[in-house]
């Protein structure tokens, strides 16, 4: 069996997380995969909002873009981050139009730490083709899409407590700066 890194020991034993950490980013960003080895490192809880969005429709995300509509997906994902926010300190990973909207990204704002995974557009690209659930992106081409979604996503995401480049091929290396990133601004924020 492969010996798997883990940092817990060397990393998270210091941190005290006064509110639940919450990954925004775009589509593509590792926000799940981060999400979950971040949560395992840190002894917490993880949490994906699209998960909790289809376990309460009952059927899946591209099945509620196409029946009912993509606002009727915003308000569900609204209502399920609010009470992801309320539990005990976990780690969220959001779907990549959460933050951008203004009301959703206020109670992340106020309740949570948010954390910007954010990654070049080869990277979100390869990451994509793998899967064909994200509505957004069976509209046309991927790449533009993406493309699009940066220049109207970044300069929204850039205000994240914590930026962190998911560009790496290995997780554990994001999770390592997440957790670096996260000491800093503990110290310096009035969050810890
Ligand atoms: C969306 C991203 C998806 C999902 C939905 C809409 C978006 O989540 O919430 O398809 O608006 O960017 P991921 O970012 O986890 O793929």
């Amino acid at each position: 069996m492969g010996k798997e890194h883990n940092t817990a020991g060397e990393n998270s034993n210091l941190l005290k997380l006064p509110k639940p950490i919450v990954l925004v980013g775009l589509m593509g960003a590792g926000k799940s995969t981060v999400g979950r080895r971040l949560a395992r490192d840190l002894g917490l809880d993880f949490r994906d909002s699209d998960n909790e969005i289809q376990e309460a429709a009952g059927c899946s995300i591209s099945d509620i873009f196409e029946i009912h509509g993509e606002g009727i997906f915003r308000d569900l994902e609204k209502r399920v981050i609010k009470r992801l926010l309320e539990g005990s300190p976990l780690v969220i990973a959001t779907g990549g139009g959460a933050f951008i909207q203004p009301h959703i990204r206020e109670m992340i704002s106020e309740f949570g730490i948010s954390i910007w995974l954010r990654a070049e557009l080869d990277v979100l690209v390869e990451r994509v083709s793998r899967k064909n659930t994200r509505p957004l992106l069976e509209k046309g081409d991927k790449r533009e899409i993406l493309s699009d979604l940066m220049d109207k996503r970044y300069p929204v995401y850039e205000q994240a407590d914590v930026i962190v480049n998911s560009d790496d091929g290995a997780h554990e290396k994001v999770v390592h700066d997440i957790i670096h990133a996260l000491k800093q601004f503990l110290k310096t924020s009035k969050a810890s």
